[in-house]
């Protein structure tokens, strides 16, 4: 009998010990109903109902947040805890119809994470309105503890109607942290590492729609890309990726910057750009509408602080009212990256501006469409002009300097810069110049048609990368076509053969 008793008070004690190592290394899925009238336990069944719910639990690897579609969640979602880069914890919707809804009613943000890694945020919308602008987010995501987070997912995420700063000349420090979605590793030596960002729908939110800043300056972050997201309307930059070594921003469309439900009200921002960064390359995106701010406002910007190569290519931007690029190396600490901007299509994108002479800008493959416009281009000292179509006004000028070298270049209408070598002047033979819309199918009328003289009378430049804006080859050692497409000729007969 004891020892009965005994074996069955161990069988006891085993089921016991089994039970909480079951809880600790099976992974948690809890559930979260805020239209639920009961609190529950957190089960699919039991859904909790409020937030503060999950902000009290700790999380790990493989752990799942789980909202219910079609749902409304007031205040912020801040669960703890850290799960890894290949197993992130989860926090996404359950159920069909709408995405779950976060609203962080005004307060700092609807979805935050401070001093945490190894999270996968996915199909949940988040809102944070107010009736006056501050230092807000839709999703915050930021570290202060000078220790290295790993794995930040973000995608397939709604945000919308954020009341983010929008007035970087008297707020600044609230500006800089005010988007739609923020990654912030900046604080003294804390840094994100393995940043994604993609497929996000951003709207009308204040201070901009992404800011990746991943470590300092001297603590880059490494592997951070941002892609496919569409931002509109928001009151401020676009895109931001600062500290990150090789950031890649890519097939994102980013329209009507400065406008919507929380507009631009002072100082500078831009469409694409980066900062502190080695190697950036920005490319396949569109920045379109872009309101004018104090003066910046271009499509592209290789900020200041970068070093190696920045690189903006394969892009196509119009009606930007700062115009297409922007080189800021003077801005601030000096990084003088070499910047390439090649096979880009601007279409009344007529403006350039540059602040730091230290760069060197290769500029080439490039067109430039700017029938009904001055163009007004300031560039750096040493500067690369080959291989570009412009097509301009009569009265306009082009930048000259001994450093300055053009050669190549189509310009039609605008008169030749002096002193370079192999450029002409004339109607380039587009197959429908002006016809670009708001997508990269759109831009196919800057294709060259049969008889274009732009066809195979370019200049070869070294290290071109290769490939067209339509992802045509570029040779390496034969001449290619002038402007962004290096195809053979379009047929633009009307008469199809049967
Ligand atoms: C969460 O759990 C981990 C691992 O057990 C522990 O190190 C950490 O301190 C916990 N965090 C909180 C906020 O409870
Ligand atoms: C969220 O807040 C709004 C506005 O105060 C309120 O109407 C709504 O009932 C709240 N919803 C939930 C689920 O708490
Ligand atoms: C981070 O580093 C800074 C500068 O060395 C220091 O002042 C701060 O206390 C550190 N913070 C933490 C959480 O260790
Ligand atoms: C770092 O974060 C701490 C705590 O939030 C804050 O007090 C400090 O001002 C921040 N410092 C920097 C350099 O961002
Ligand atoms: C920058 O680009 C040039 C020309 O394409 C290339 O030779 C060089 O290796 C690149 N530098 C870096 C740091 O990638
Ligand atoms: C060119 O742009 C600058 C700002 O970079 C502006 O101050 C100037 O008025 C513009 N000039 C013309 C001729 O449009
Ligand atoms: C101009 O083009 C011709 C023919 O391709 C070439 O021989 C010459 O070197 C070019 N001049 C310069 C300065 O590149
Ligand atoms: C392009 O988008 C702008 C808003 O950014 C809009 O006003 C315009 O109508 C759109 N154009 C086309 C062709 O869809």
């Amino acid at each position: 009998m004891l020892i009965i008793n005994s074996a069955a008070s161990t069988i006891g004690a085993l089921a016991l010990a089994f039970s909480a190592l079951v809880q600790v290394t099976h992974a948690k899925d809890v559930y979260i109903d805020c239209s639920a009238t009961a609190a529950g336990s957190g089960t699919k069944k039991s859904p909790y109902n409020a937030l503060a719910s999950v902000n009290a639990l700790n999380f790990t690897a493989g752990d799942e947040i789980l909202l219910k579609s079609g749902t409304l969640c007031n205040g912020t979602l801040s669960p703890q805890g850290n799960g890894a880069l290949s197993n992130p914890v989860v926090i996404s919707s359950y159920g069909s119809g709408a995405l779950p809804i976060i609203n962080g009613q005004g307060g700092q943000a609807a979805i935050k994470l401070l001093n945490q890694g190894g999270w996968h945020i996915t199909k949940v919308a988040v809102t944070n309105p107010a009736t006056t602008v501050n230092a807000r987010q839709g999703i915050s995501i930021t570290a202060n503890d000078n220790q290295t987070h790993t794995g930040i997912f973000v995608d397939h995420v709604s945000v919308y109607d954020v009341a983010g700063q929008t007035n970087k000349a008297t707020q600044s420090e609230s500006y800089i942290v005010s988007a739609g979605i923020l990654v912030d590793g900046s604080n003294f030596t804390s840094r994100f590492n393995d940043v994604y960002v993609s497929s996000n729908n951003i709207q009308n939110c204040g201070g901009g729609g992404i800011k990746v800043r991943m470590g300092q300056m001297n603590n880059q972050g490494q592997n951070g890309h941002v892609w496919n997201n569409i931002i509109e309307n928001v009151g401020g930059d676009g895109i931001v990726m600062s500290y990150v070594d090789s950031p890649l921003i890519d097939h994102n469309e980013c329209s009507g910057l400065g406008s919507g439900h929380y507009p631009w009200t002072g100082g500078n921002f831009a469409g694409i750009w980066v900062l502190g960064c080695h190697n950036a390359v920005m490319e396949y995106n569109i920045v379109h509408n872009t309101l004018m701010s104090a003066f910046d406002s271009e499509a592209f910007d290789c900020d200041w602080g970068n070093t190696g190569n920045c690189t903006v290519q394969y892009n196509y931007g119009h009606d930007n009212a700062g115009g297409m690029f922007l080189n800021c190396d003077g801005c601030g600490t000096s990084g003088g990256a070499n910047q390439f901007v090649r096979y880009n299509v601007f279409q009344n994108d007529c403006r350039m501006y540059s602040n730091g002479n230290i760069p060197t800008l290769w500029f080439y493959n490039n067109v430039v469409y700017c029938p009904n416009q001055h163009f007004n281009l300031t560039v750096p000292p040493k500067s690369h002009f080959w291989n570009n179509i412009f097509v301009g006004t009569a009265d306009s000028t082009l930048p000259t300097g001994s450093g300055i070298d053009w050669s190549y270049n189509i310009f039609e209408t605008v008169s030749l810069p002096a002193g370079g070598t192999n450029n002409t002047a004339g109607d380039p033979g587009f197959v429908a110049p002006g016809t670009g819309g708001n997508t990269t199918a759109s831009v196919a009328g800057y294709k060259l048609k049969s008889g274009s003289i732009a066809l195979g009378d370019g200049g070869v430049v070294t290290n071109n990368g290769g490939l067209d804006f339509w992802g045509n080859s570029v040779s390496a050692t034969a001449k290619p076509n002038r402007g962004a497409y290096n195809g053979p000729a379009v047929k633009t007969s009307k008469h199809r053969r049967h």
